[in-house]
């Protein structure tokens, strides 16, 4: 292992965190008995904790505690019952079911989502399941398995008592950035590269007996990505992640940070080193309640569990009430104090206070001309026209400072408003129209919704203050109900509902017409929270910063929702290349956008709150035509109490301009223009995964191991040389990185760990 080797000074860093294997809580009593009992352990273990951070306990006692939950069957038939109203929102059922060729080639299998329902239907039927769990877990795949992020239902046994994860985090690298990437210790790392360190370590060859590659490649798959090398990053410890905070995939799946929260990994895991040398660690599950006065699984489900149809309040905000924390999301306008921690990031030139979007310099000569916007989300804990201005100030700021090159960084990016990734794009090239197609899949409960909507929002002229003063309004006027929000495929208004609404038909299934959002659209404030750049008070915006050459894109693949949107209009219509980093341990392309390519999510009780206000707005010689078929399949609230949060459907697919076939963008690959591979350094020091960047796309040594001015890997020179004297040049590692790997369980906080999501 060649690490800048900067020679001892402790090696106490590494494998700190490996407890020994013994086992904390009374083994189970197998007849189940109160006494001993698995959930009256997680009872006492979680009392004796103080309250400054999560309460965990072993994970293996937890897991024999949820096990025993017993299943309520009436309520379980009644969720599977209840959600389905929900499951006609999601557009991409059709093509799930039965996907391009190369979709299942390259990036997921099929997946049946009405046949799965109607499975687990007769095996609750059937008696097939003994416990909430078993069957908790069994829906939740059912959603994950679309590997579509805005399409999920995270049962109250999966995700509403416990969450898992591992006291370790691990990095995959490549030695030079030319040999295949190994997994290793991410505190091994630190340590190596600790000043005057020469300690080497070695890479994990096996996990829990099995070979790591096969390991890590399907534990990747609990993820919410559907790119394959996306997901085998999501499983690491990424620096761009970690700056996103409590709303990040924290230190990766694999130690418990985003969707490796819901996954049990076991009691134990045991890691095999290439040197020979084994470890084995306890597992860890963080308690979402006190577990006061519980003595077994009936006691869970009893106090935890809301079985009824009827509106209460969801476990999650129970348990967050109870639970020893309060999430503190307050939207501030502030960017003056960075809020979140970002370790192994420069010093930005310009910042949100939460990391969703900040601009930097690279403090060396040869990367004078270069500047860099980071953005890890599309709006998070800020206002929206903070998030516009961090943007528009620095691109300001960096052609002042003759910056000729921008690289935007968009790692760890999962999506944020619709807008404001449009806005960015118009920031970038003023003088482009986006296209941007969508489309929703045209249904009933969809099209009454409209009927209604379209209807009563011809009262209101389309102003801000005639609506804004007007609950109704507010509701009806900017919404996609109403046929005069957005344009059609040629941006011209729709003229009525039914010409909006369609339906189209398409691979078996019906869709609305195609649907742009119009730039220039009253409305837009309500949708976005800002005027579009190049419209209204911004229409003085006109010249365009950067060439498109002298712009490149770089992801970590972990690019969904408006990332996609934002990255699909700066590739499509801006001619800008992308440079993907990371993925699997092969060489060959990889896809630089990796997560979920549908272009808005709707919430269910979002839904439920529509369907309501279209059938109280309705007369009643409709409501008693509707009540049979549309308004029953939305009263029940047994979804959202069954849930541990918010559920939600992928309401919109994205079209390609040109795409004579109209398939969804979700299901089209397409490769990066480059593919590096991740280093130590890189790690450590996000700056050197810049560096790599602007070296390879406008230099004279590319780090591409395929794409543009790719490296022959047999022909491997030290092209990390200059980044790896950056890292010895600074002497000493961030201390941040070392806090940050307490980032899942020390929050004090609710994780929650998804990434943002187009609203
Ligand atoms: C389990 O509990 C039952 C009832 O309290 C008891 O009879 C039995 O001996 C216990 N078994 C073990 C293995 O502790
Ligand atoms: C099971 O669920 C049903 C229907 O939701 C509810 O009425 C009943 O009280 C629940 N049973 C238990 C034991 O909680
Ligand atoms: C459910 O029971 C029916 C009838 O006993 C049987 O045919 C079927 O195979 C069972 N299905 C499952 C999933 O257990
Ligand atoms: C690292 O090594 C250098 C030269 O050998 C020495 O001067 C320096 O004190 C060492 N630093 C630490 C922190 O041990
Ligand atoms: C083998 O490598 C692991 C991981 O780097 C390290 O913790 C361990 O100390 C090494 N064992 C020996 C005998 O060098
Ligand atoms: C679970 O414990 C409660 C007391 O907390 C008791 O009333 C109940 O009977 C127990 N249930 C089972 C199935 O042991
Ligand atoms: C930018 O370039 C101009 C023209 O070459 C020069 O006058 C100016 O000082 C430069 N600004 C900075 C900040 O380097
Ligand atoms: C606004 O709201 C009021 C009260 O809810 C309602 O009566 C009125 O019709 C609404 N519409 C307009 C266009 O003001
Ligand atoms: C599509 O719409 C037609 C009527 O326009 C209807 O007959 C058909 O059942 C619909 N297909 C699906 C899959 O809903
Ligand atoms: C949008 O621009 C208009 C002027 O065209 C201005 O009155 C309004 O305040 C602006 N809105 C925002 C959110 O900046
Ligand atoms: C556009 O006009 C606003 C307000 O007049 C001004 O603050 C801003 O600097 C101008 N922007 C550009 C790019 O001209
Ligand atoms: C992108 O490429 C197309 C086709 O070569 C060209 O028509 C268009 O002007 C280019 N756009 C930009 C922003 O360079």
């Amino acid at each position: 292992m060649k690490l800048p080797l900067l020679l001892l000074v402790t090696l106490s860093l590494a494998l700190l965190s490996f407890a020994n294997p013994v086992a904390l809580y009374p083994r189970q009593n197998a007849t189940g008995a109160s006494v001993g009992s698995p959930c009256a352990s997680v009872s006492s273990l979680v009392s004796g904790q103080s309250a400054a951070a999560s309460p965990t306990v072993p994970a293996g006692v937890a897991y024999e505690c949820i096990k025993s939950v017993p299943i309520n069957k009436t309520s379980a038939l009644l969720l599977l019952q209840d959600i389905k109203p929900y499951i006609n929102w999601q557009s991409t059922v059709a093509y799930l079911k039965d996907p391009p060729a190369e979709y299942v080639d390259k990036i997921q299998p099929a997946w049946d989502v009405w046949a799965e329902l109607d499975k687990l239907e007769t095996k609750v039927r059937n008696d097939t399941y003994s416990g909430e769990y078993d069957f908790g877990w069994d829906l939740y795949t059912t959603f994950q398995r679309t590997h579509d992020g805005h399409f999920v239902y995270v049962p109250d046994s999966v995700g509403g008592v416990f969450t898992w994860g591992r006291p370790v985090s691990i990095v995959s690298i490549s030695e030079d950035g030319k040999e295949l990437p190994k997994p290793f210790v991410y505190t091994d790392i630190l340590a190596a590269s600790f000043p005057n360190s020469t300690y080497t370590p070695s890479a994990i060859s096996e996990i829990d007996g099995v070979a790591v590659d096969d390991y890590l490649e399907s534990w990747s798959q609990f993820g919410s990505l559907q790119d394959r090398d996306a997901l085998f990053n999501n499983v690491f410890y990424n620096l761009a992640q970690v700056q996103l905070g409590e709303s990040g995939a924290a230190t990766g799946t694999f130690s418990g940070g985003g969707r490796g929260r819901w996954v049990y990994p076991g009691a134990y895991t045991t890691l095999t080193f290439v040197n020979g040398s084994t470890h084995t660690f306890e597992n860890f599950a963080i308690s979402l309640y006190s577990f006061r006065g519980v003595q077994n699984g009936s006691d869970v489900a009893d106090k935890y569990f809301y079985f009824n149809e009827g509106q209460t309040a969801s476990a999650m905000a129970k348990a967050q009430d109870e639970a020893k924390v309060q999430v503190d999301a307050d939207k501030t306008s502030s960017k003056r104090t960075r809020s979140t921690p970002a370790p192994g990031y420069p010093e930005p030139v310009e910042f949100a206070n939460d990391n969703s979007i900040a601009g930097y310099y690279i403090d060396e000569d040869e990367y004078s001309d270069v500047a860099v916007l980071a953005v890890a989300a599309f709006g998070g804990d800020i206002y929206p026209d903070t998030f516009q201005s961090v943007g528009t100030d620095f691109i300001a700021k960096a052609k002042q400072a003759n910056k000729t090159k921008l690289i935007i960084d968009v790692s760890a990016n999962g999506g944020g408003t619709i807008l404001l990734g449009y806005d960015l794009f118009k920031q970038l090239f003023p003088s482009i129209l986006p296209y941007g197609a969508t489309r929703f899949r045209a249904h009933e409960a969809f099209d009454l919704i409209g009927q209604k909507f379209s209807w009563v929002a011809r009262e209101y002229p389309r102003t801000e203050d005639a609506v804004s003063s007007n609950l109704t309004g507010l509701d009806v006027v900017p919404s996609a109900f109403n046929y005069r929000t957005d344009v059609d495929i040629d941006y011209k208004n729709f003229e009525s509902w039914p010409e909006k609404f369609g339906p189209h038909a398409y691979h078996d299934d019906n869709f609305t017409s195609i649907i742009r959002w119009n730039m220039s659209d009253t409305m837009n404030y309500f949708n976005g929270g800002i005027n579009i750049t190049g419209y209204e008070n911004r229409s003085n915006f006109t010249a365009q910063p950067f060439q498109a050459t002298d712009i490149v894109i770089i992801t970590d693949g972990y690019c969904a929702s408006t990332c996609t949107i934002f990255s699909e209009l700066m590739r499509q219509q801006g001619n800008v290349t992308t440079i993907a980093f990371g993925g699997r341990s092969q060489y060959g392309a990889m896809q630089a956008v990796g997560g979920v390519k549908g272009t808005n999510n709707f919430y269910w009780q979002d839904i439920k709150y529509w369907a309501r206000e279209a059938y109280e707005l309705a007369n009643h010689e409709e409501q008693v035509k509707w009540n049979q078929s549309f308004e029953d399949n939305y009263r029940s609230y047994v979804p959202m109490n069954r849930a541990a949060q918010s559920p939600g459907v992928n309401v919109r697919d994205g079209i390609r301009q040109g795409d004579e076939t109209n398939t969804p963008l979700q299901f089209v690959y397409e490769e990066a223009d480059c593919r590096i591979f991740y280093t130590a350094e890189m790690t450590l020091d996000v700056s050197a995964i810049w560096k790599a960047a602007a070296d390879s796309k406008w230099g004279t040594i590319s780090s591409c191991v395929a794409g543009i001015g790719s490296v022959d890997a047999s022909s491997a020179t030290d092209s990390g040389a200059r980044v790896k004297a950056a890292v010895a040049k600074k002497g000493k590692i961030d201390p941040a990185l070392l806090d940050s790997l307490k980032l899942y369980t020390n929050q004090n906080k609710v994780y929650k760990g998804e990434g943002f999501m187009t609203p």
